[in-house]
Order: structure tokens, then sequence, then C-alpha cells
């Protein structure tokens, strides 16, 4: 074994970066004996010097990030800083002085992965980042190297977990939406402001992620369709339950019929009961892939929290180091396919559409021929009526969603159509 350490600059020492200082310290010599050579923690650079770091020596601290990166005898850089400045500055600074990077920082590979790549290309440097996606999970890795020979045809996860927990609590608890987000903010699965994960932003990230892994393509967070779920009623679960369904924040990326273009969305969409994803509870992730020679395959387990990030974040670690004993860097990014993606109107899926109709005679053929129309054959229709006023529950066959928003455009116009209460994407299938 080499007795000289690999350098490892440390960016970041929060929930992640402390998790990774920690694994590295108490497993010194496993990593050291997995690797082929001991790993120094040589720099760790966080934003409040004066905060108490447990098991971090002083002297390692510094707010000087990008000196840290220049310093020339920094082998392996791991940015687990987050956002966009200085984490895309800092990685690139660190290629150029001759550093690999490990990065968790998905927000900013779905923004900028090309030109990181591209960069740590012309300077013979790695970038891995498996714990952008998924946390724990082992998915960018799997996707990347192990069903390398084979053809991807869709990716289809549950890859946020704060929308898990709550839209798992609002099926099994009949709770609605609010008091379900509260209940994860007090448990801290959600951050103060829910935003990013409640309007779909963080999963947008990693479907962009995902799609471009899995299709060889670049796929840009400006390319990810994105719903986010704080619209989801108990009403809806209790439609989706009448279907042997549940509701989960799904992002989903797919090859097109014909293979000639791809698609990447996140949306609220119900799934059967008797799908893999479906029994994906609390805030665990999921991430289900359909690839041709290998069938189906299910990937699961935490997707956030220090110790489970920072697990992946360990494994890149190894991985870089090993590289770098060998002189050698792992794969880049593939994107020789170029397929086009193609905008929401193309996909095509099944509906659940839920309308507030007048309770009289004509209705549903009304409603029947507009769908018809348009183009959407419908599979089922249910009708409650009260006091005048009914509800319609119709439920299509699979059509472009192009042709649905011009049925609920055409159907909104319509005198006995009261409103829109519902439309809701059916997946799985
Ligand atoms: N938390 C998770 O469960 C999770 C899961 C998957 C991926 N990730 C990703 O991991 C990354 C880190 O997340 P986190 O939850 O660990 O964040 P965090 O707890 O907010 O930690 C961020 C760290 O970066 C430091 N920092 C911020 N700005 C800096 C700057 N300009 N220069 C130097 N240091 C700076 C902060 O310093 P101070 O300590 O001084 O404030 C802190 O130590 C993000 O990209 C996130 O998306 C997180």
């Amino acid at each position: 074994m080499r007795t000289r350490p690999l350098k490892v600059a440390l960016l970041g020492c929060g929930v992640v970066g402390s998790e990774v200082a920690r694994i590295m310290t108490t497993h010194a010599d496993d990593l050291a004996a997995r690797i082929g050579a001991p790993v120094e923690l040589a720099g760790v650079a966080v934003r409040r010097p004066d905060k108490v770091r447990e098991g971090i020596p002083a002297e390692l601290i510094t707010t000087d990030a990008t000196a840290l990166v220049k310093r020339g005898d920094i082998d392996v850089v791991v940015e687990v800083i987050g956002g966009v400045e200085p984490a895309r500055t800092l990685i690139t600074t660190a290629f150029e002085h001759g550093a690999s990077v490990v990065s968790a920082n998905k927000a900013l590979l779905a923004q900028d992965g090309t030109s990181l790549y591209a960069s740590a290309d012309q300077h013979g440097q790695d970038l891995y980042y498996e714990a952008a996606v998924a946390g724990a999970i082992p998915l960018i890795r799997p996707l990347r190297e192990s069903l390398a020979g084979d053809k991807i045809n869709r990716v289809m996860g549950i890859v946020n977990g704060t929308t898990n927990f709550i839209l798992d609590r609002m099926d099994t608890n009949g709770a609605g939406y609010s008091e379900a987000l509260d209940e994860a903010t007090a448990l801290g699965y959600a951050e103060a402001d829910p935003t990013a994960d409640v309007e779909g932003f963080d999963a947008a990230a990693k479907a962009a992620i995902l799609a471009g892994i899995a299709f060889h393509t670049r796929v840009r967070l400006d390319d990810v369709y994105r719903e986010g779920m704080t619209e989801v009623t108990a009403a809806d679960f209790a439609s989706a339950k009448r279907m042997g369904c549940t509701i989960k924040l799904l992002a989903i990326c797919e090859r097109s019929a014909d293979g000639e273009s791809v698609t990447a969305r996140v949306h609220p969409a119900m799934i059967p009961l008797s799908h893999p994803l479906a029994s994906v509870r609390e805030a665990y992730n999921a991430v289900f892939v359909e690839a041709e020679a290998a069938g189906r395959l299910m990937f699961y387990g935490p997707g956030a929290g220090g110790s489970p990030t920072a697990s992946a974040v360990l494994g890149d670690l190894v991985a870089v180091c090993r590289n770098k004993l060998n002189e050698a860097t792992g794969p880049g990014e593939s994107a020789y396919t170029q397929l086009p993606v193609s905008p929401m109107g193309d996909v095509v899926t099944r509906y659940h559409i839920s309308l507030d109709v007048a309770d009289k005679p004509g209705v549903l053929a009304q409603v029947a021929t507009v769908f018809a129309e348009h183009g959407v054959s419908i599979d089922t229709v249910r009708q409650q009526g009260k006091d005048g006023e009914a509800s319609l529950v119709v439920v299509t066959h699979r059509a472009p969603d192009a042709a649905l928003s011009g049925t609920v455009e055409a159907l909104r116009k319509l005198d006995t159509v009261r409103g829109v209460a519902s439309i809701m994407r059916v997946e799985g299938e």
C-alpha cells in the first residue's frame, strides 16, 4: 500500500459534510485498505469558522474555499456546499488545479452538468455525484456502469422524501395537505421553506440528471416538465382509492415509442397499489427502471439525511481515489445519442378527471362528445348526483397530453360543466 496519503478538501461541513468527515476519520484504516493508500482530510471550508465542529481539528477549518482548492496538493475535492455559486466556480477551479471532484449538488449538476463534465474532461479529472440523486441509493453508478450495455426505456421514481412523507400521511391518515406538511416540518422532513420540494423543483433536477444518464443525451432542468403536489386533496386520495390506486409525486423519464426522442417530467400521479412504487412509504425514495434486456429493476432506500448521503459521497470518494492511484479516470458524460427532448404535450398517458356538472339529462353525452372530438377515448365514467349538482369522474385510455389539455379547455366552456375539480395522470399500468 502507498504510504503517501491522498489529500481531500471538504467544501461544506453541514448535514452531509460533517458526516463525511466523521466517517473519513472513524473508518480511516478501512478506507485506506480499500483504496490502497491513506486518505487525509487536508482542509474543511465553511461559512462560519467559529461554530463548534466535533472531531474536526480547528486548524483544518477555513473560510477561504478558493485558496483551499488552489493549494495544488489536493487530490480530491468533496463539494457539499450546495447551490450554484460559489460551488460551480470552486469545482472548475479544483479541476484546473489537478483535483477530481465528488459532489452531492443536484441543482448545479442539473443546470450545468455538461460544462462541468467538459471541464473535468479537459483537465483529466473525475466528476462523481452519486449522492445528488436519491441519497444513499446506488443509482447513478448502476445506470452509468452496470446498465451501460443495455437499453433503458423508462426511469420512474419517487426521488423526494419530503413529498413522499406528506402524500403518505394524506393517504394513511386522511390528512389534508397543510396538516401533513406541518407534521413533516415538525419531524424535520420539510424545510422552513418547503417550496423546492413541494413544487417539484428538487425532483425535476434529479429527473434531468437521471434522464441524461439513462438515455445518453443532454437533458437540462429547463427541459423537465414540472407540477408540484400542493393541489392534491383528500378527495383525490378518495378517488384514487376507489380505483385501487394511491398518489405519488413521480419523476418520469421516458424514451418515446419510436425511440426518436425522450421526455422528462415531474408531477403527482395515481399509481395502482400493485405497483412496487405504491408501497414506498414515509420519506423513503425508490426508482423503478425498465431496461430492454434486464427487464424491471427497483432501487429503494433512504433518499436523504446526513449519514445516508455521506455513504454515497464516501463510495464516490473511494472510486475517485482508486482512479487517482491508477492515473485513470472513470466514465465521463455520455451524450452521444443527442436525442431531442419532447414537450409535455407529446407525452402519452392515462388521465383521471373529476368534473363538477349540472345533474340533468344529456350532460354525460355532452361531456363524452368533447372527449371524442379531441381523440381521447374514455375507459370508465362514474357519476354521483346531489341537489341538482353532480360529480363526474372520467378515466381515459392512453392519450397525448396535448389532446387532454384541449379536451379540458373545451369542457370548461360547456354551460353544464361547473368546474374541473381535478386532473391527475394515471401511471404504472
Ligand atoms: N441534506 C441531505 O439530506 C442531502 C441529501 C442529498 C444531497 N444533498 C446535497 O448535499 C449538499 C449539502 O447539503 P447539506 O444538507 O449538507 O447543506 P447544509 O447543512 O446547509 O451545509 C452546507 C455547508 O456549506 C457551508 N457553506 C455554505 N456556503 C459556503 C461558502 N460560500 N463557502 C464555504 N462553505 C460554505 C456551510 O457552512 P456553515 O456550516 O458555516 O454554515 C455548511 O457547512 C447540497 O448540494 C444538497 O443538495 C443533501
